[in-house]
């Protein structure tokens, strides 16, 4: 059996740990099968750009960040910008891969991605490809699984990264605003918000009024409380308000790349208020760097899981987690009920409003 494995999209800590315990667990569960990585997700498919993935050289990679076999977050091949007689043109080059997989005896497809990565991967699987798909994003929006791998580590970044602005917030008498990923579902900010004892936490979910926000900021200021730290997603913005895009890559299936929003929140802030106002964006650190012990026992699971499927031949389906339990979905269902966000009654938000944490609205 050959398997061909890709990771698409941005990258997440724990790929390299799902790579490592699908490899380790193929090789011992079929003797004598091959697995291939493809090279930047997608695009390795459709030049044909793949490398062995043996015991040896995955040795020593569970523990370490990004992807061995690299990633893209560009690459949609029902939907390729290709030169055609001096021009760009956006075609389906799906055969090609397709063409390519069969040439090379490929039996079997993991992919490793987030809702592009993986809406991709159903569209194979309808062209006859046996796809597995595994569910990766620091942003954890895949609706279909309760925690998806690298989700937990952003969290446990931020919330190191709010422990160390929070001595200087002190220090200088400052508001500290931070801003966190998550494109526009609110979920890192509002765990690393709560666990990171943030003072406000404002959510694409739940459009802020600075008018609040000041309100916080002078409640802390009578209670003796002169610096705040404020946690912003990065597309949260204030009501009757546009989201801040901070970059469009034009050649991107989802062109729109969020940036700024607490330079543009602090700037917006500060003639409001007596204290001065400092932003941080942190940006790709929270996708840098070792996975934590979660997203590693996370990743090796779904690892595991894959194989499973693999070895049942049930193919078109995600790995998922559910009440604790690994399970799967077909990959069609993966996309039925759209991205999972933040609801208004969600518990966390219930818990940290009654520890007097403020939402901005
Ligand atoms: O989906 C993961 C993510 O890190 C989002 O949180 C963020 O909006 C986006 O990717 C950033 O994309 P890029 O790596 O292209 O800047």
């Amino acid at each position: 059996m050959k398997i061909g494995i890709l990771t698409g999209g941005g990258d997440a800590p724990g790929l390299n740990s799902v790579i490592y315990g699908v490899v380790r667990t193929a090789l011992s569960r079929f003797p004598g099968c091959q697995l291939f990585g493809y090279k930047f997700g997608y695009r390795g498919m459709y030049r044909n750009e793949f490398r062995e993935l043996t015991r040896e050289n995955t040795s020593g990679i569970l523990h370490r960040g990004g992807t061995i076999i690299y990633s893209s977050n560009k690459d949609n091949l029902f939907d390729y910008p290709i030169e055609e007689n001096g021009v760009i043109v956006n075609k389906d080059v799906s055969h090609v891969a397709i063409e390519n997989f069969h040439k090379e005896g490929m039996d079997v497809l993991v992919v490793l991605g987030g809702d592009g990565t993986l809406s991709s991967a159903l569209n194979f699987h309808q062209k006859g490809i046996n796809v597995v798909g595994v569910p990766k994003t620091i942003d954890n929006d895949l609706a279909a699984t309760a925690a998806t791998f690298g989700f937990n580590t952003a969290v446990n970044i931020v919330v190191e990264n709010l422990g160390r602005l929070h001595t200087t917030a002190e220090s200088h008498h400052r508001v500290i605003v931070v801003e966190v990923m998550g494109r526009d579902a609110g979920w890192i900010a509002l765990h690393s918000g709560i666990a990171g004892s943030a003072d406000i936490i404002l959510l694409p979910e739940m459009p802020y009024s600075l008018e609040k926000v000041v309100e916080k900021i002078n409640e802390r200021e009578s209670q003796g409380k002169m610096f705040t730290i404020v946690v912003i997603a990065e597309s949260a913005k204030e009501q009757g308000g546009q989201k801040v895009v901070g970059r469009v890559v034009a050649d991107s299936p989802d062109p729109i790349r969020y940036g700024g929003v607490a330079a543009k929140f602090a700037a917006d802030l500060e003639p409001l208020i007596k204290n001065e106002v400092r932003s941080v964006n942190l940006g790709h650190i929270q996708r840098g760097g070792e996975p934590s012990a979660y997203d590693r026992l996370l990743s090796l699971r779904y690892a595991a899981k894959a194989v499973d499927l693999i070895e049942q031949k049930k193919f078109g389906h995600m790995v998922a987690l559910w009440k604790g339990q690994m399970g799967s979905v077909p990959l069609e269902e993966v996309f039925s009920g759209g991205n999972k966000v933040v609801q208004a009654d969600d518990e966390l938000i219930k818990m940290a409003k009654g520890l007097g944490i403020s939402f901005g609205v």
